[in-house]
């Protein structure tokens, strides 16, 4: 590793200057642009990703728990989350490197199990609410602001033997849930997140298998799961801004995710039209009904699913209609825009490909997804490395949703298959935070905050442990899941630490500086 701080301080001035005197045309595409005093900058774990301690404290099982334990090849590695970066016994030494990294933000989750071992508010564990407890407040104490998400997928298990989010009795639990959390919590913390990425949990939970519950109830309770989590979402916004706001004036959203949508050719419209209903189907199916001036769900959601039910003799919709009441209450029911944002396919129009099911949102989407074989591919197959797609996808919510609404990328990081020098990973961190800041200086786009994912190598669900997104190695083979600090983690606590990016900060051996900056 090489540091070139003279690089650094040169592009700082001149950026201090571009800031203060360039209009925005004029800036030189090297401008290093700094993050504003109010950014935030942080970074993101998930509890079943990192907690481990699967049955300790009165834990309840998660579905999760209960499914890899029945299917143990359900994973890449016949791994399980049973001890996972045992975060459960570790979290102050967890704490102690998000100090390190001098990040002031960190996004965490609840399991909702650990909390209530049943799922219901009948029964409160106090081990798990001590757990919690004692991380918040350790965070306080250290001025490091705690983003909770409410769910990150981890549904208690006999909730999920009552069909989960595709039975409309969820909305309740949900709140009951919420409104422990809120109790117990409120006073340590003010930023919640209720839901997180509702797309990839039904989508790839209740339509495919490649999530648990793994249902394959593709095209009917995918889009259930899609209902019954918006609403529950927006209940559990309203509850939180009727009775809990005005104490303890806090801030409440949800968390989605987006692929970036590339037209396939881009001098075929036919393409530019693909992308644009993919998004539509994948994304602004659970950003409209909240972000956009009218609510409900996108025009042509509606339509396409209503009309390619009725064809298919369903003699209703697959996708549910929202009551009037339910517009309203969704509409606006997010402080900010968290989104999760990490690759980027190439579309094309498809009216069947061999690997849908019928019916399904594949199906109802009608676009074939391709990757870019240029693109870089570090890591898990679904995943390549184009930056300019994050500055194109934060144009297009603002295009569709305002400027107004600020977005807080909760998570963004790349996947490799392990390793303490993650060169690519230094490269995906520089590259995708300075097209961020170009979508902000140049495009107008409202990005409040940025949460790297992932603290720690982790449980990576259906991969098990073979793809790491993490700033720190963890090595899963030692009882005491030793954490590493890797290049990544260094460059990520220069970029926190200055407020920019330094491209030349870490160089790969043998590359050229700048080798790209797209
Ligand atoms: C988004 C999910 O929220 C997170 O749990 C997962 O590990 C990352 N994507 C990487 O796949």
């Amino acid at each position: 590793m090489e540091c070139s701080s003279w690089v650094g301080i040169a592009l700082a001035g001149l950026s201090v200057l571009c800031v203060a005197q360039c209009s925005l045309s004029d800036v030189p595409e090297l401008t290093n642009y700094t993050f504003p005093d109010d950014f935030m900058l942080g970074v993101s774990t998930a509890a079943f990703q990192i907690e481990g301690g699967w049955n300790e404290g009165g834990k309840g099982e998660s579905m999760w728990d209960t499914y890899i334990h029945k299917h143990p090849e359900y994973t890449l590695d016949r791994s399980n989350g049973d001890v996972a970066a045992d975060s459960y016994h570790k979290w102050r030494e967890d704490i102690r490197m998000i100090q390190d990294l001098g990040v002031s933000y960190y996004r965490m989750s609840i399991s909702w199990p650990r909390l209530l071992p049943n799922g219901t508010d009948n029964n409160i564990s106090k081990d798990g609410a001590n757990y919690y407890r004692r991380i918040f407040k350790e965070l306080k104490r250290l001025n490091i602001t705690v983003l909770v998400t409410l769910f990150h997928w981890d549904m208690p298990t006999p909730l999920m033997d009552l069909g989960g989010w595709a039975n409309p009795k969820i909305v309740d639990y949900f709140e009951d849930y919420a409104r422990v959390a809120f109790d117990l919590f409120g006073d340590v913390v003010n930023i919640w997140t209720t839901l997180n990425e509702p797309h990839q949990h039904c989508y790839n939970g209740y339509g495919n298998n490649y999530f648990v519950p793994a249902l394959q109830s593709h095209g009917v309770g995918e889009y259930l799961c899609t209902h019954y989590m918006l609403l529950a979402h927006a209940r559990v916004y309203h509850l939180y801004d009727r009775e809990y706001r005005p104490k303890q004036k806090g801030k409440i959203g949800i968390t989605l995710d987006a692929f970036w949508a590339e037209p396939h050719d881009s001098s075929k419209p036919e393409d530019h039209e693909a992308a644009e209903r993919y998004l539509q189907m994948h994304f602004g199916i659970y950003a409209h009904p909240i972000y956009s001036k009218t609510g409900d769900y996108p025009a042509i959601v509606r339509e396409r699913v209503d009309n390619i039910s009725l064809h298919q003799g369903f003699a209703r919709s697959r996708l549910p209609y929202f009551t009037l009441e339910e517009i309203d209450q969704l509409h606006g029911s997010s402080d900010f825009f968290g989104l999760n944002h990490y690759t980027t396919f190439l579309m094309a129009p498809s009216s069947f490909e061999e690997t849908w099911r019928v019916p399904s949102l594949d199906h109802d989407t009608g676009v074939r997804l391709t990757q870019n074989p240029n693109w870089p591919k570090p890591g898990a197959d679904w995943f390549t490395v184009y930056p300019p797609g994050f500055r194109k996808l934060l144009n297009w919510i603002k295009r569709n949703y305002g400027s107004d609404i600020p977005v807080i990328i909760t998570e963004n990081g790349s996947c490799d298959f392990g390793g303490l020098k993650d060169y690519e990973r230094v490269s995906y961190y520089n590259k995708y935070l300075y097209q961020m800041l170009l979508a902000m200086y140049q495009d107008g786009c409202n990005v409040q905050g940025y949460f790297a994912w992932t603290l720690m190598d982790d449980f990576e669900w259906t991969d098990g442990y073979v793809s790491k997104f993490g700033l720190y190695h963890v090595d899963f083979n030692d009882p005491n899941r030793t954490r590493t600090p890797k290049l990544s983690a260094i460059n990520y606590r220069e970029i926190v630490r200055t407020r920019q990016i330094n491209f030349d900060f870490i160089k790969p051996p043998g590359r050229p500086l700048h080798d790209n900056r797209i």
